[in-house]
């Protein structure tokens, strides 16, 4: 075996063009399609950079086409060469190396491969699990190496743009201190403190809070994140966070900041964002929407019908209302077949309401349910939600939180059926968010955000007697129907984020295991400050237009969090277990 020179490549593969023609040229590559054609042989060859075509000829080089002979997919080749036009009418439009090919004086096999379990092209159909275990063969698709490329682009970007800004990155750490509240952690034993663990980072926000008090007053990082919790299209158990922190700032600054970012961010797709971005609050999403993440790409608005129904007669309505619950409609410009209706019906009793009411609007208005309708309940549907001959005008009524939510659900199953989702970008701020919710599992308050996160002035006063009625300095970034980033201004007050605590069901002695370190910097000195963290893999996935974030992650887990390539999570020795003072049940 003879050492090969790299340093003598002379080009990449995807570079090559007709002003190269009549160079020498050394290229290295994978083959990515070899064909015989009698006399000559044609190879394809691939780089980072994209494919060149290069001729093995046996009138030019006896040596180099006995080589292109033996070639096989997926090779790793040297190729010495010239670049020469291709012959009129073979050129190939659709590459952009397609005016040339590379003559072949030479061509060395650096490495031999197996036949690979999938074509290495775009638009091949592969089971996703077998592209997951041979990840390394699926990323040498252009598709996949081009996400890849064009992540960087991106982080780039944003490192740039906060580094203009004044920001530093500051890497905090991964190993940390369990403090469960939201996700489950990722615990790591500890093998110097028997019956000890850390926990892997869901998240810098305690470091970045405490880098404020340290004086940093602008920081980011891209931080892995690590979450245990049920895994979705746009949820991996790590994810990366464009994670921010500043002090001094109200909202609208770390808005302002966000929003010149993701228009830098845009102009890599060459989309150029109007600002400042649309605000919402969350009380109007959740009305409008019936979701705190709006896909705003088509423009069907819930409505609330509850005044239209307070003296109703039919029974259905009447108990909810008399159960304080809530009853809300949309109109759509569509017909539905009887079929359709019966799966729309279904749908909504699955997310929790006990039916769907729909009426169509002909000359007269046609419906099941019609007959229970007064006139005055009629015309009052049709003036609120704007009815038009033809349209449909579907009701959900139940529970506040299940009625809104069935019915936002219904809104996009029904954008979804008659394709209503306009191209392009819907990015909006929700904003004005209650700082608790009630959670019935646990019986207690939890926070909405984090428990960090500030209560508005205006509403602080209710902490002690209703805390629902707390809201606070909370954003959340959404594009397209996706929570790309959730931020908040934070509470720098030490009696106040006691009590918060205290409102969350956590005691003093408890506040002060789990969050001591913090309250304790609180008392030297903090600088007002708030922050946000922006989910890069989704942003990614949504300016590439891909469905799923391990479209843009290199090395992505499945569904059930596994990492199909390496085999992880695996069982350890008994001896590893020992050392870290664990037995198995
Ligand atoms: P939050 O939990 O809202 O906020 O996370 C911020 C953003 O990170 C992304 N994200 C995820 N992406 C992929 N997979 C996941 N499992 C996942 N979980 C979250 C989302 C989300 O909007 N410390 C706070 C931020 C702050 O207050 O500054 C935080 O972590 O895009």
């Amino acid at each position: 075996m003879k050492e090969v020179n790299y340093s003598e490549r002379t080009h990449f593969c995807g570079d090559l063009r007709a002003s190269h023609i009549g160079e020498e040229v050394i290229i290295f590559g994978w083959v990515h399609r070899r064909r015989d054609h009698g006399g000559l042989i044609f190879i394809d060859l691939r780089d980072r950079s994209g494919i060149v075509q290069v001729v093995a000829d046996p009138q030019s080089s006896q040596e180099a086409f006995s080589l292109a002979e033996e070639v096989r997919g997926e090779f790793v080749l040297r190729v010495e060469g010239k670049v020469s036009r291709r012959p009129e009418g073979t050129e190939n439009p659709s590459l952009p190396t397609g005016e040339v090919e590379v003559r072949a004086d030479r061509i060395e096999i650096l490495s031999r491969a197996e036949t690979p379990p999938f074509e290495i092209e775009d638009d091949t159909r592969v089971d996703e699990m077998l592209r997951l275990k041979y990840r390394y063969l699926d990323l040498r698709r252009p598709r996949m190496t081009k996400n890849l490329i064009f992540r960087h682009k991106v982080v780039e970007k944003v490192r740039d743009f906060l580094d203009k800004e004044g920001f530093i990155e500051v890497e905090t750490p991964y190993l940390t201190k369990s403090t469960p509240e939201g996700a489950r952690d990722y615990l790591v034993p500890s093998r110097l403190h028997p019956g000890h663990f850390y926990a892997l980072a869901q998240s810098p926000q305690l470091f970045k809070q405490i880098l404020m008090v340290a004086g940093v007053e602008r920081y980011y990082q891209l931080a892995r994140c690590f979450r245990d919790e049920d895994l979705r299209r746009d949820r991996q158990p790590e994810h990366t966070q464009i994670d921010i922190e500043m002090s001094f700032v109200g909202e609208s600054e770390v808005m302002d900041l966000v929003e010149g970012m993701i228009k830098a961010v845009f102009s890599l797709i060459g989309v150029e964002l109007k600002t400042p971005f649309p605000r919402i609050s969350y009380e109007e999403s959740m009305l409008k929407y019936g979701t705190d993440k709006p896909d705003l790409r088509y423009s069907l608005v819930i409505q609330d019908l509850g005044e239209v129904f307070v003296q109703t007669e039919f029974n259905v309505l009447k108990k909810v209302v008399a159960e304080g619950g809530v009853i809300r409609g949309l109109k759509v410009k569509a017909d539905f077949s009887r079929r359709e209706l019966d799966e729309l019906t279904e749908f909504v009793k699955g997310l929790g309401v006990g039916g769907l009411i729909w009426l169509k609007r002909e000359a007269e208005w046609k419906s099941p349910v019609v007959k229970y309708f007064s006139s005055p309940e009629l015309n009052a549907i049709e003036r609120k939600l704007g009815v038009e001959e033809g349209d449909f005008v579907f009701i959900v009524a139940g529970e506040k939180e299940t009625a809104a939510n069935a019915i936002g659900l219904l809104r996009e199953n029904l954008a979804q059926r008659l394709d209503l989702r306009e191209e392009g970008f819907k990015v909006v701020w929700v904003n004005d968010f209650p700082l608790f919710e009630w959670s019935e599992e646990e019986q207690r308050f939890v926070s909405k955000h984090h428990p960090f996160t500030r209560p508005t002035a205006e509403t602080v006063a209710f902490l002690d007697k209703d805390p629902l009625k707390v809201k606070a300095h909370a954003y959340d970034l959404v594009i397209n129907g996706i929570e790309v980033g959730g931020g908040s201004l934070r509470i720098y007050q030490p009696e106040l984020q006691e009590k918060v605590f205290e409102t969350l069901g956590m005691s003093f002695s408890e506040a002060q295991e789990k969050f001591g370190f913090l309250l304790e910097a609180f008392r030297y000195g903090v600088p007002p400050h708030g922050g946000i963290a922006l989910g890069l893999d989704r942003l990614v996935m949504i300016l590439i237009g891909c469905k799923s974030i391990r479209e843009v992650i290199a090395f992505p887990k499945t569904q059930s969090a596994v990492c199909l390539m390496t085999g992880a999570p695996s069982p350890v020795d008994e001896k590893q277990l020992r050392e870290l003072h664990l037995r198995l049940e």
